[in-house]
């Protein structure tokens, strides 16, 4: 499958969007796609080299303009100085992308409180002070804004083994929500995306390691059967950020293939064969007319 780009061309040209975590994964797809859109795009995250070797494979890619500075999200002063580096270089800011995050598989019980604490940190705290800064930027200089949060199905569900991420997601969606309540009468929109899995380096090393990832197919439970393409999670990013969905605020959209489905309580029968399901069927209809003699 060959995704491709459904927003017309330069759909966001003039508009700059800051990408967390825009130097590797999903947020160097999204950001590529941004691009090619017209966008000035931003790249941020912890390692300087990671960020300057995305810059330039996609300045080459998309004649686009890309700048890139180091941050840790976790640290307030290294945000406003992206903040202040982005106006710089492009004159304002549009749009946040809140992508960056830090995940690994772990009985909970096995975590030190700092581990905990090191995940909740990068993608609750890391989400929040973005919002922040970039939100009293935009309220002082009267600007309208689009957030988008990278959030993921368990945000609402919950799930074990991933627990400080979990908790971390489940409260950037809430502020995704409360926000888009309180800041829409100064025009700023807030959304989230909870994508199933599209496979990443950075996600795979961390949730699927081997002998994990030989003994566990992750198509196995999606009812499409396949794991998610970039350019699919790049397109719903990029009308998320654009002006074509200026209706839509406090939305999470999930973009999973159906996963999450599959927790209905019955949702797993796929694998009984039409004998079986003959056999079923005889047994039902037998106990209802047992049932109507009683
Ligand atoms: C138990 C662990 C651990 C593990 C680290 N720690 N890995 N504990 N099991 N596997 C503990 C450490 O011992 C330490 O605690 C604390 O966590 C901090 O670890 P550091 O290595 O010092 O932290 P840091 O260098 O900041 O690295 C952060 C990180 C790392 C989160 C641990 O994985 C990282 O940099 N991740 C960034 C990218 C990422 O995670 N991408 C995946 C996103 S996928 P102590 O007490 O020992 O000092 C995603 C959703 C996927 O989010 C959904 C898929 C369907
Ligand atoms: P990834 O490539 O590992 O992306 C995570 C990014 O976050 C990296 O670029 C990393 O860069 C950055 N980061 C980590 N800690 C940071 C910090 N303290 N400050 C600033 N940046 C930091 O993994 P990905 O799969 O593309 O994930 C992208 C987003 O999608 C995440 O929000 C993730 O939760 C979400 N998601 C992914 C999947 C999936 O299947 N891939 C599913 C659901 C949700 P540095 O290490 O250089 O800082």
């Amino acid at each position: 499958m060959n995704v491709t780009g459904m927003l017309r061309d330069d759909a966001l040209k003039g508009k700059t969007i800051i990408v967390t975590g825009g130097g590797t994964g999903l947020g160097k797809s999204v950001s590529r796609y941004l691009l090619q859109l017209g966008a000035n795009v931003t790249i941020c995250s912890r390692r300087q080299t990671v960020l300057d070797a995305t810059a330039k494979e996609l300045i080459d890619e998309t004649s686009g303009q890309v700048l890139a500075v180091a941050c840790d999200v976790r640290n307030p002063v290294e945000i406003e100085n992206v903040i202040a580096r982005t106006i710089e270089k492009f004159g304002k800011i549009d749009g946040l992308l809140n992508n960056s995050a830090g995940n690994f598989i772990s009985p909970t019980e096995r975590l030190s409180y700092k581990a905990f604490d090191t995940v909740v940190d990068i993608v609750l705290r890391g989400t929040y002070y973005f919002t922040l800064a970039v939100g009293k930027y935009w309220i002082e200089n009267k600007i309208p804004g689009t957030v988008l949060n990278i959030s993921t199905t368990y945000a609402t569900t919950g799930s074990g083994y991933v627990v400080p991420s979990a908790v971390a997601k489940g409260g950037a969606l809430i502020m995704t929500k409360s926000l888009a309540a309180e800041w829409g009468k100064y025009g700023i929109r807030l959304n989230a995306i909870a994508p199933g899995p599209f496979p990443t380096k950075g996600a795979w090393d961390r949730l699927f390691p081997e002998p994990l990832a030989s003994m566990m197919d992750p198509t196995s439970r999606i009812p499409l059967h396949r794991v998610g393409e970039h350019g699919e999670l790049a397109n719903l990013a990029a009308f998320l950020l654009s002006d074509y969905s200026s209706y839509i605020t406090g939305e999470s959209i999930t973009i999973d293939g159906g996963e999450v489905l599959m927790a209905g309580e019955f949702s797993h029968l796929e694998n009984v064969t039409p004998e079986q399901w003959d056999m079923i069927e005889q047994t039902v209809r037998q106990a209802n007319k047992a049932s109507k003699k009683e």
